[in-house]
């Protein structure tokens, strides 16, 4: 067995359907259009959003707790943003916050696949959307 993802972090966590089973990546493509963003379980058990493109997902997720107060925060198509429904905040298609009361942008963490399901590593790396180090380290 060979670990798909490099260094000596902690592991890939299997991402989880409702019901936290495991999801492969075949069926996701199958069930998801391009753009399509939607919830699993991800690393500690905790809501992350995938991002679907035409034959595979992105190479980040995000993790849907707004970082005001922690609402989940919904993905509205027509907006093409996140909208927290709580206070009003808003995060831009990339998680990246850009309207108050929310100070940060969501936390990002990397996606793999593990023999053929989809998985979830952390990102301890700069966020790529604000250069700046990620603040949920
Ligand atoms: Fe999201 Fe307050 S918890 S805006």
């Amino acid at each position: 067995f060979v670990p798909p993802v490099a260094g000596g972090g902690s592991g890939a966590t299997l991402a989880g359907d409702q019901e936290g089973n495991p999801i492969t990546l075949e069926s996701w493509v199958k069930s998801h259009k391009e753009n399509d963003r939607e919830l699993v379980q991800g690393l500690k058990g905790e809501p992350y959003y995938l991002i679907s493109t035409a034959d595979n997902i992105k190479d980040f997720a995000l993790l849907s707790v707004c970082t005001h107060l922690g609402c989940v925060v919904p993905w509205s198509k027509s907006n093409n943003k996140f909208c927290c429904p709580c206070h009003g905040s808003q995060y831009d298609e990339n998680g990246k916050v850009v309207r108050g009361p929310a100070p940060l942008s969501l936390a990002l963490a990397h996606t793999t696949t593990q023999d053929g399901k989809l998985a979830l590593t952390p990102w301890p790396e700069k966020d790529f959307r604000t250069d700046l180090d990620p603040w949920w380290k």
